[in-house]
């Protein structure tokens, strides 16, 4: 697996992908990897000729006040984890190479998509993310780019900009990863104290919670919520950020749920550890 630190040896290296042939595929991370982001690596093997991974802990996506510091990070342990993978190239560049002196261009989706949910609880989370990704797509050159399901409304925000910067990147959602008793994998799960993990359950259980509630019936968005608040809120240490039930394409909130909605989670665990996760109900 090669490792490249510069964008313009990684546009190189596209380039000599596209004189061949090739079809790239990414897989854009801020790595820490776990079975989530290998499952991404898998899926990209088999969809496209070579796969570059960037690992890049993107500071312009976290607020003053979060977890950019302390953002859990293993250089040695991914590169292994990413070469056993299958990875062709894993594209690590410094922050002063992203975002070198004078850099003052920002993408920006609109506030339909970004207003509510995580854009709501993170002012400038999705300005951070859409300008990094862009600038991912136009140095890699992928032909498709994988992202999870579990940041739902990133997905939602990087198909918007993929398609109306005309950015020729096929946008791949995979499925969310869970360990055995239903957590969604995530880099950030690594923040939990052991007494703290039962907690960070109450996300996933509050989904089945919900597909319970409607199976038996309920479509009241307002029902649903109150019921998840008081599930959520059984546990110790948790805060809920949001929950919400909203479209799955544009992300407005539903009065009554139906076939297309998807239920967003943000929860604080012990004040510090803030998790996602999501599902659709109806089943
Ligand atoms: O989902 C992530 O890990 C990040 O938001 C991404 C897409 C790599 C952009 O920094």
């Amino acid at each position: 697996m090669r490792i490249i630190r510069h964008p313009a040896e990684m546009t190189a290296w596209a380039k000599e992908q596209a004189k061949s042939g090739q079809r790239i595929g990414l897989v854009p991370t801020m790595g820490f990897f776990h079975e989530g982001h290998l499952s991404l690596m898998r899926r990209a093997g088999q969809l496209a000729d070579q796969v570059a991974v960037s690992l890049f802990v993107n500071p312009t996506q976290f607020g003053p006040q979060e977890d950019l510091a302390a953002y859990p990070r293993n250089f040695e342990r991914d590169c292994a984890m990413a070469e056993a993978a299958g990875v062709a190239v894993l594209f690590a560049p410094e922050a002063v190479g992203m975002y070198p002196a004078g850099f003052n261009t920002t993408v920006m989706v609109g506030t339909e998509l970004t207003g509510q949910l995580c854009g709501a609880s993170r002012p400038g989370h999705f300005a951070g993310v859409a300008t990094v990704v862009c600038k991912l797509f136009s140095i890699v050159r992928p032909d498709l780019a994988i992202f999870g399901e579990k940041d739902w409304q990133q997905l939602a925000v990087i198909r918007r900009m993929t398609a109306d910067l005309n950015l020729g990147v096929e946008i791949v959602a995979h499925p969310i990863v869970r360990e055995a008793d239903g957590l969604a994998m995530s880099s950030r799960n690594t923040y939990l104290a052991p007494q703290q993990r039962e907690a960070a359950l109450s996300l996933s259980r509050a989904i089945v919670l919900a597909r319970k509630m409607a199976a038996e019936g309920e479509r009241s968005a307002e029902r649903l919520t109150a019921a998840l608040r008081d599930f959520i809120h059984s546990f110790p240490e948790t805060t809920v950020d949001y929950i919400s039930f909203v479209h799955q394409d544009t992300l407005q909130e539903v009065a009554e749920i139906d076939e297309e909605t998807v239920l967003a989670l943000a929860v604080k665990i012990g004040g510090k550890v803030r998790l996602i996760d999501n599902g659709k109900v109806l089943v």
